[in-house]
């Protein structure tokens, strides 16, 4: 990886996790539930979703704490959709983040109920952010709900495990990954635009972008499902073979598969380039989603 990416995804790494740990320790709430949150929570993670945010608003603006709140809360309810991604009712992962699951280090339940909280606390964590006024929050509320709830990730989750054991076409495949990974996605790249203030014509080109930088990452992560070193990637490989999942190798195959991928990045740095965000973190965060090996 480039030095300048490295140095930049550590800074914000380094800051979103010290700051994920310090909401999370100041709940006052039954135990065994605080420590499954942080369980996940620390299990590790990318923490691409909030860095992503926050490299948007740096697009636009400095003073980052603004965007903070808005990246934590995304964390959350990206770890919770995860939690609940490997339950035995769903995908049935033992593995997730280099570490059992939740509900193997915990029990279903316990994993359900964390879930459960780390989503509804994200949206606690907006509301009582002093540094946003009541038009941003109730815009970002409305913006996080419809990314994560049933016109989002979890109408993506239903259709993509309706598409389990069938054959579907790529148009609909990528209506499935537009859902279920895209819309948080474009979350982050929206919301850290918008509370920097770019302009209407700017947010339009980074819905493009963030449409196509949805599909990158869903691609990279169905190829890495074949092609990906566990170690690395900290869940296991080959999960989307045994579920009998539509992916694009298995639609495209591999070559197929990565032949899409860089069209998709084509048409990503096109429209980043219209929003007046190229050579921004937004352009290298690019490379490094389809490149990715974790
Ligand atoms: C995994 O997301 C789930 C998908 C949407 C494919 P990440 O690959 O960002 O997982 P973490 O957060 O780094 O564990
Ligand atoms: C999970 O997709 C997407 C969400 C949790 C919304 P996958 O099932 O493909 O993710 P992995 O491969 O388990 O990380
Ligand atoms: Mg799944
Ligand atoms: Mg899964
Ligand atoms: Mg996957």
């Amino acid at each position: 990886m480039q030095e300048k990416l490295k140095s930049y995804i550590n800074e914000k790494k380094l800051y979103i996790e010290q700051e994920l740990q310090r909401y999370l320790e100041e709940l006052e709430i039954p135990l065994r539930l605080k420590e499954s949150m942080i369980y996940s929570i620390q299990a590790g993670g990318k923490r691409l979703r909030p860095i992503l945010l926050l490299a948007s608003y740096e697009t636009y603006e400095t003073k980052i704490e603004k965007a903070l709140s808005s990246a934590i809360a995304l964390e959350m309810i990206h770890t919770y959709s995860l939690i609940h991604d490997d339950l035995p009712a769903m995908d049935d992962d033992d593995i997730r983040r280099g570490k059992p699951t939740n509900h193997k280090a915990f029990d279903e339940a316990t994993a359900i109920l964390a879930g459960d909280a780390l989503l509804t606390y994200s949206f606690e964590i907006i509301v009582n952010d002093p540094l946003l006024n009541p038009k941003e929050k109730s815009y970002i509320i409305k913006m996080l709900a419809e990314a994560s709830g049933p016109k989002g990730m979890v109408a993506g989750q239903i259709l993509d495990m309706e598409a389990e054991d069938k054959q579907i076409s790529l148009a609909e495949l990528e209506t499935i990954h537009t859902l279920k990974t895209g819309k948080l996605l474009s979350f982050a790249i929206m919301t850290g635009a918008y509370l920097g203030k770019a302009d209407a014509a700017q947010l339009k080109q980074l819905e493009q972008f963030a449409y196509y930088l949805g599909l990158i990452f869903q691609v990279q992560d169905d190829i890495l499902d074949v092609t990906g070193d566990e170690s690395k990637l900290g869940k296991p490989v080959g999960s989307d073979v045994h579920n009998q999942k539509s992916t694009y190798p298995n639609i495209l195959g591999l070559d197929g598969a990565v032949e899409k991928k860089q069209i998709y990045v084509t048409k990503a740095l096109n429209a980043l380039e219209l929003a007046k965000a190229k050579n921004s973190a937004l352009q290298m965060l690019t490379d490094h989603f389809s490149q990715r090996e974790q």
